[in-house]
């Protein structure tokens, strides 16, 4: 395959100052991109501020030959969101792909959580993906072409211990990139999910020790950040015709996550069960061994009226 190429192409990565977001910016620019690096600057727990951190990773890459500028606006306002769409133009004119990446956490048990920890942490994750990506898909419309990439993460997915704001917030953006996907998919825009592990501080930081123990430096080497840009470069690219989907990477697996319906119990028609017979037929409607997924929450409906022998074509 011929190497993927972003020549002419503006990237936009948000906390693309540290972490992995460095990394999928360094490759864009590797490849072509002119790459605004935004970043504002935060503890991974949300405090604080500094602008030099965009600016370091935009210097990088304008070392290395490539083309940059650097934000350091918060993504967590709509002011700071327009800011960063704003900068993108001013500086370059033009806007194909948007990374979701800036994100916090906060590891504290459900029942501990305060108001303001939630708000926080929802504010940049969800508030942030919003205020970018509203005024960039605008700016796609009019161009015809554009790529979200959403950095999700497989606790929102799945679950993890004492993160329910941040888990709540990663899961927030599968929903936010499929309706993306769905109303970008007439105006060439494309949106999808990434839910990476990868070694930065996000992970360091849950590890209270000062000294790391071998076995868990040989996890930290297994999760090698730079095996998630791959990824993210690949369904940031125009030859990605992939849309509407969710990919996990971690430790060099690359693999789909996906909501589906499992065939679940399809009761008598004409008839209300009752509370009992759902009882009766529980280990059906839990079982997955058979299962489809939709490509909206219409399929759905479709699919079990068309059991149910509905016509909807009808309606
Ligand atoms: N590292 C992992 O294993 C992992 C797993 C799942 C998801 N993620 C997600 O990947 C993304 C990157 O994480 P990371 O591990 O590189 O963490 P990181 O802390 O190294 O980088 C995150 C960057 O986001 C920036 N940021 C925070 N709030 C911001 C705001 N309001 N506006 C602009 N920038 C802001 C920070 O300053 C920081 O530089 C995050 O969204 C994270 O939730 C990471």
């Amino acid at each position: 395959m011929t190497r993927l190429r972003f020549d002419g192409q503006v990237a936009i990565v948000t906390g693309g100052g540290r972490g992995l977001g460095r990394l999928y910016a360094m490759e864009l620019a590797r490849r072509g991109a002119m790459v605004l690096v935004n970043d504002f600057g935060e503890s991974s727990q949300g405090e604080g501020s500094d602008a030099s951190v965009a600016d370091h990773v935009a210097a990088e890459i304008e070392a290395e030959g490539g083309i940059a500028a650097a934000s350091s606006d918060s993504v967590a306002s709509a002011e700071g969101g327009q800011a960063i769409i704003d900068e993108a133009l001013a500086r370059f004119g033009r806007i194909d792909i948007v990374i979701n990446n800036a994100g916090i956490i906060r590891f504290t048990p459900f029942d501990e959580i305060t108001g303001d920890e939630w708000r926080k942490t929802l504010s940049v994750h969800v508030d942030g993906s919003f205020h970018v990506s509203q005024p960039a898909f605008r700016v796609m419309k009019g161009q015809g072409y554009g790529r979200f990439v959403f950095i999700s993460s497989t606790f929102g997915a799945f679950g993890q211990l004492g993160t329910a704001s941040y888990s709540t917030a990663k899961s927030a953006l599968l929903g936010l990139s499929n309706v993306v996907a769905l109303e970008g998919a007439a105006h060439g825009i494309q949106s999808n999910a990434v839910l990476p592990v990868g070694f930065s501080r996000m992970v360091t930081d849950q590890a209270a020790d000062a000294e790391v123990p071998p076995g868990r430096q040989a996890f930290y080497d297994a999760i090698r950040p730079d095996l998630i840009a791959p990824l993210v470069v690949y369904l940031a690219s125009r030859e990605c015709n992939l849309t509407h989907r969710a990919i996990a990477a971690c430790a060099g697996r690359y693999s789909r996550v996906f909501a589906g319906y499992a065939d679940g119990w399809l009761s008598d028609a004409g008839t209300t069960p009752s509370a009992e017979d759902v009882a009766a037929r529980i280990a059906q409607i839990d079982a997955t061994d058979g299962f489809f997924v939709p490509n909206s929450s219409v399929d759905e409906t479709i699919a079990v009226c068309r059991q149910r022998g509905v016509d909807l074509s009808k309606m």
